[in-house]
């Protein structure tokens, strides 16, 4: 079959705020350049502008009900799926590998905090039916090792950065990777260890879904 026609791989990687994501997503790209695998970095929420509204309301600046971000959140990943100028599935279906900062675990895990995990479930169906990730990579880290990270290299905490919170959000992704198990693959990896031998076992697990 012609090489050309293979879609691309879609990685998506999840975690507490804090866990070591979008360092591992960076060292992925990295990976996959030197493999000379067409790729592509993203993350949500999105910079669209329904993901900075979204940023707006995460820093305090505009308040509305949690209803309303999970909506949005839903909202920016249909965008981030579908918009005409960088939407994701046509470059996966172009060819390019896609990892992405964050996709519809991420939802499950925050919004359920404050509503029923099928109702987040349901608002998402739209995306997981246009596309499923070949693999959900979850960096796995205690809120307090998440918590000393941000401490050391962040000025500001967002709404989600409070210790009960993110104990919450971890059971809430585990019982969401339960919950799909049948649909989803999922690979849990242990993120107390140096970001380079994560990144091996990241490779380790990713390279036969690309
Ligand atoms: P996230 O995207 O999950 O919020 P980051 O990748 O931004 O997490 O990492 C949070 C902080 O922890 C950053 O300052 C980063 O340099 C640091 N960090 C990332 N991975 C590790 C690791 N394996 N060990 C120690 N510190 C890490
Ligand atoms: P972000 O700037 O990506 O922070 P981090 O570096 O910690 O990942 O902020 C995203 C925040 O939005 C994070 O606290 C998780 C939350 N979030 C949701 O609540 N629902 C979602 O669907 C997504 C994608 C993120």
């Amino acid at each position: 079959m012609d090489k050309e026609m293979k879609r691309g791989g879609f990685i998506a990687f999840e975690g507490i705020d804090g866990s070591g994501k979008s360092t591992q997503s960076a060292l992925l790209i990295q990976r996959l350049r030197r493999e000379g695998i067409p790729c592509y970095a993203t993350m949500e929420p999105t910079d669209s502008p329904i993901g900075s509204l979204i940023r707006q309301i995460m820093t305090g600046r505009i308040k509305t009900d949690n209803k309303v971000i999970a909506a949005l959140f839903a909202a920016d990943r249909l965008d981030h799926l579908l918009n005409e100028v960088d939407g994701i599935a046509a470059k996966i279906d172009e060819g390019t590998t896609v990892v992405t900062d964050r996709y519809y675990f991420s939802s499950y895990a925050y919004n359920s905090v404050h509503m029923p995990m099928e109702w987040v479930i349901k608002a998402n169906e739209q995306s997981s039916a246009i596309l499923r990730p070949s693999v959900t990579v979850f960096i796995d880290v205690e809120p307090d090792t998440a918590l000393e990270r941000i401490a050391k290299n962040r000025f500001r905490q967002e709404l989600f950065e409070k210790k009960s919170m993110l104990v919450k959000v971890r059971e809430n992704y585990m019982k969401a990777f339960k919950l799909l198990e049948k649909e989803e693959k999922v690979v849990i990896i242990d993120g107390n260890q140096p970001e380079d031998k994560i990144a091996e076992t990241v490779w380790d697990e990713v390279k036969g879904y690309l």
